[in-house]
């Protein structure tokens, strides 16, 4: 099963993928993610992400394909892949067409996690993310059992840099100019579905979890 989640910053990308991956046993490549792991590590490819992630603008399309197109061609998609956070612009889609067709593959769905506006700031300001395995909480909406530590594996919570206010203004212009272009070109591939990401946490898991096994349209 090949699939994308799409949705703006904040619509529970990261969140559902964790619980996806587990149910299906596929891999979650996170473009962010690969970004942060490459900051964290001071490689050339973290100082180059840097400039971009911390303004909140989306990193050059040539650097983001190169990445994704070495991720996808790794023995643990063989049978199948969860694509979170990329494509992300209209070229980024096109080179993943080709990408998925030189592999002799093809994209089963293309999930969009629908959520309004004026919730995402709230969602992402009370972000914390756990230093040691990714896991993502929140301090309202998802809170931990213990403040600050991780319930899977205790580690430290900490709030990503490009989780300020300002920071996800940016993040969301750039998601409105130049990834809510890619909808239409996924509909129009017939390939698009639509999933509420304002419900709970766990029904929206149940939702995407019940389309993947076919059970639902
Ligand atoms: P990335 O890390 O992908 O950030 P993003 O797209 O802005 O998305 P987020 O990770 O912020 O949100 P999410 O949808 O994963 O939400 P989450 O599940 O955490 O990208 C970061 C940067 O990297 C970009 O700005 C860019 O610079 C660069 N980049 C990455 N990919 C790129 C690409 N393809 N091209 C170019 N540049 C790229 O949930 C958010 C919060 O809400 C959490 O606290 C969670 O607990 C809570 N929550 C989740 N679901 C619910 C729910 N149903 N109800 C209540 N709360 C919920
Ligand atoms: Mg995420
Ligand atoms: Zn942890």
């Amino acid at each position: 099963m090949n699939i994308v989640f799409m949705g703006p910053p904040g619509a529970g990308k990261g969140t559902q993928a964790e619980a996806i991956v587990e149910q299906f046993g596929i891999p979650h490549i996170s473009t962010g993610d690969a970004f942060r792991l490459a900051m964290k590590q001071g490689t050339e490819l973290g100082k180059l992400a840097k400039q971009y992630v911390d303004s909140g603008k989306l990193v050059p399309d040539e650097v983001t394909i190169g990445i994704v197109r070495d991720r996808l061609q790794q023995d643990d998609c063989a049978d199948g892949f969860l694509l979170d956070g990329f494509p992300r612009t209209i070229s980024q889609a096109e080179a993943l067409d080709e990408i998925v067709r030189d592999m002799n593959r093809k994209i089963d769905h293309v999930i969009n996690l629908a959520v309004d506006r004026s919730l995402l700031l709230a969602r992402l300001t009370g972000r914390r993310i756990c230093k040691s395995c990714g896991a993502t909480y929140h301090v309202l909406f998802n809170a931990p059992k213990q403040e600050g530590l991780c319930d899977k594996c205790g580690g430290e919570l900490y709030q990503r840099s490009d989780d300020t206010e300002e920071k996800v203004g940016t993040r969301l212009d750039e998601y409105i100019s130049k990834t809510a272009p890619l909808l239409d070109y996924y509909s129009t591939q017939g390939l698009l579905r639509q999933i509420n990401g304002e419900q709970d946490i766990a029904d929206v898991t149940k939702e995407i979890a019940m389309l993947i096994r076919g059970q639902q349209q």
